[in-house]
């Protein structure tokens, strides 16, 4: 996650980076500098609108167009939300309550999902327009039938058309940003 496991740097490189201690240093310098971007810490429900669920932290997830209303999410290739996002053709995205950071934690592999309970991982979570399980300690929501794919790198940048939002919580509830956490993840 946080390291890009076992890869040695990634160019392209600068002027004047040559050696391979110049590409191990300046790989390692434009890491600390994409950490430094601010992001929000996001739980992305997805569902294969069969049986399937999973929920997943996420903090590539931004909005991209006023009208219509659009969200893009970055989703690794290799995850299990990637899958049932391809299947189902939506997702939702969670606010969480910066009181409840360690939520986040709980969702960084696919979940235990009891359909019967309503519950991944223990968490209650309901259902809205799409399907796409959405926590029930949220803060907000926004569900969304993905639009458009855009395969970027070792992820896919998928858009959704927000096609329903809410609050779940008091409005006011201050939300989960990564920097209320030492997590981080890119770079
Ligand atoms: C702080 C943090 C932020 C993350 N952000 C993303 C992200 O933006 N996109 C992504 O694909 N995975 C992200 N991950 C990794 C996923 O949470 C998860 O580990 C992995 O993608 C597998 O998900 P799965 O349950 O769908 O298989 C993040 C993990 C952490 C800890």
């Amino acid at each position: 996650m946080a390291e890009p496991g076992g890869v040695g740097p990634i160019g392209p490189y600068p002027t004047g980076v040559e050696t391979d201690e110049q590409r191990v240093e300046y790989d390692k310098q434009r890491r600390r500098m994409l950490w430094t971007l601010p992001h929000g810490l996001y739980v992305l429900g997805s569902t294969d609108r069969a049986e399937r669920r999973n929920g997943m932290t996420i903090n590539w997830a931004t909005q991209i167009s006023f009208e219509p209303k659009l969200m893009g999410v970055g989703v690794e290739r290799t995850a299990l939300t990637h899958e049932l996002i391809e299947a189902g053709g939506c997702f939702s995205l969670c606010t969480i309550d910066r009181e409840d950071r360690a939520i986040v934690r709980k969702f960084t592999k696919p979940v235990e999902a009891d359909l019967g309970a309503k519950t991944l991982n223990g968490f209650a979570y309901l259902e809205r327009t799409t399907g796409a399980p959405i926590l029930a300690q949220a803060v907000g929501f926004l569900d969304c039938e993905v639009r458009d794919r855009v395969g970027v790198g070792n992820h896919t940048l998928f858009v959704g058309e927000i096609v329903d939002a809410g609050f779940l919580k008091d409005e006011e509830t201050p939300v989960l940003r990564m920097e209320d956490t030492r997590m981080n993840y890119g770079g």
